[in-house]
């Protein structure tokens, strides 16, 4: 039925190379992804008995599904549901399929992904390269040809693929393998791959060139938790290695720094705000991981600001880069279609006193004599800044001031 790791791999790199192709054709992700996933809010939670509303489930997928329809997410463009570790089974059945906990999701998940399609939402699934998930559940590893023809059956339109229990040198030709299986099916499956990050915190190279043809996203460093600490971590890291691999991401593939967590129990309204502009900035998937059910109406807000979202989701793609960081405010920039810059300026400190702080163009980068800098989150405040007038500005501990800066000709 199917051969060994070994096997298959050369299989498919010469099918590959017989066919000239090299990378993923999916003409998915022109902007990142939007959507909810169920891993940071719910983790691998299969205690239905004590914990029937939270479980890993059909009913909490279908309960996500109707908020996000009805209640402004779907619209604002948040549209894959998915559901990460913890749906499946101990075991494959007779034939080698993928069969999902018979209690949990006892309609199948053919039906629930109907059910999330019925919303107009996508639907998203969660495996792993290796020989088990991180959570113990059967892995891809020798079975990914008939996985992708599962999940194409069953009406998958994101994977998530981890990479647990596998070798990572295997990863290049293993998740191409999977990318090459998933196009095959000829449905769109959007391909989400953590190849990057295990290599990355193992000390070894990504070769992102590789990683970009062949992923519409990838993520690149330790899972998001729910902290200001972790956010912030997961900033700094973005900050650092800026050279390794912003230039990869652009319409088709990107960067992933992981989930959306505003409206959890970690951050503060500050910090839930400088999730949501940096990850405006950085072009990063929006996929929030949330209980949609139990939301402050501010948190609510800030995920649906079309203005965070728009920058988000500019057509260009472009990510945002690190610009300075002195005294712990750092300022990041990204170019955004017509000629605009969105300049984002994060004050780390925990002190408590907002700053007030000062910035001329040329230390925002900006060449042009005269701009005008509409704060972003509200698009109401404009900021005439020229060469003799630098931006002033008060910025919060713990928090972000976001503008788009044009330029203006007088
Ligand atoms: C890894 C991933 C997480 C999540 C879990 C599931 O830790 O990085 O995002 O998918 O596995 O077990």
């Amino acid at each position: 039925m199917f051969c060994q790791m070994t096997c298959w791999i050369l299989v498919v790199v010469a099918i590959l190379a017989v066919r000239g192709l090299h990378g993923l054709d999916n003409g998915l992700g022109l902007t990142p992804p939007m959507g909810w996933l169920t891993w940071e809010r719910f983790r691998c939670n299969m205690d239905c008995d004590r914990d029937p509303d939270n479980c890993i489930s059909e009913h909490l997928i279908k309960a996500m599904a109707d908020i996000m329809a009805a209640n402004g997410y779907r619209d604002a463009g948040y549209e894959y549901v998915i559901i990460d570790d913890c749906w499946l089974g101990p075991e494959r059945d007779t034939n080698g399929r993928l069969v999902p906990d018979p209690n949990r999701f006892p309609s199948g998940i053919k039906n629930l992904s109907a059910y999330v399609h019925s919303k107009n939402l996508k639907f998203g699934i969660y495996q792993d390269f290796g020989t088990k998930t991180c959570g113990g559940f059967p892995g891809s590893e020798f079975y990914m040809q008939t996985d992708a023809e599962t999940f194409a059956d069953w009406g998958v339109d994101y994977l998530k693929f981890d990479g647990c229990n596998s070798n990572l040198y295997d990863f290049p030709s293993g998740y191409e393998a999977m990318g090459f299986f998933l196009n095959k099916t000829g449905r769109s499956i959007f391909y989400s791959c953590e190849w990057p990050f295990y290599k990355i915190v193992s000390g070894l190279q990504v070769d992102f060139a590789k990683v970009r043809k062949t992923c519409n996203l990838w993520r690149n460093y330790y899972d998001v938790q729910d902290s200001w600490s972790s956010v912030l971590d997961i900033v700094n890291f973005w900050g650092s290695n800026s050279k390794i691999f912003t230039k990869y991401a652009g319409p088709g593939g990107w960067n992933d720094p992981d989930m959306i967590i505003l409206g959890n129990f970690g951050l503060s309204y500050e910090e839930e705000r400088v999730q949501m502009a940096m990850w405006a900035i950085l072009a990063a998937p929006l996929i929030m991981s949330n209980d949609l059910r139990h939301i402050r109406s501010s948190s609510k807000a800030l995920l649906l600001n079309r203005n965070l979202i728009a920058i988000n989701q500019d057509k260009l793609g472009i990510q945002g880069i690190l610009l300075q960081k002195q005294n712990g405010i750092q300022i990041w920039s990204r170019d955004l279609s017509f000629n605009r810059t969105a300049v984002a300026f994060l004050n780390e400190n925990s002190d408590g006193m907002p700053r007030f702080l000062s910035f001329s163009l040329v230390d925002l980068k900006l060449t042009s004599s005269t701009y005008n800098f509409t704060e972003a989150f509200d698009m109401k405040t404009n900021i005439l800044v020229t060469r003799q007038r630098p931006l002033k500005i008060k910025v919060n501990p713990h928090g972000i001031n976001l503008y788009i800066a044009k330029e203006m000709h007088l």
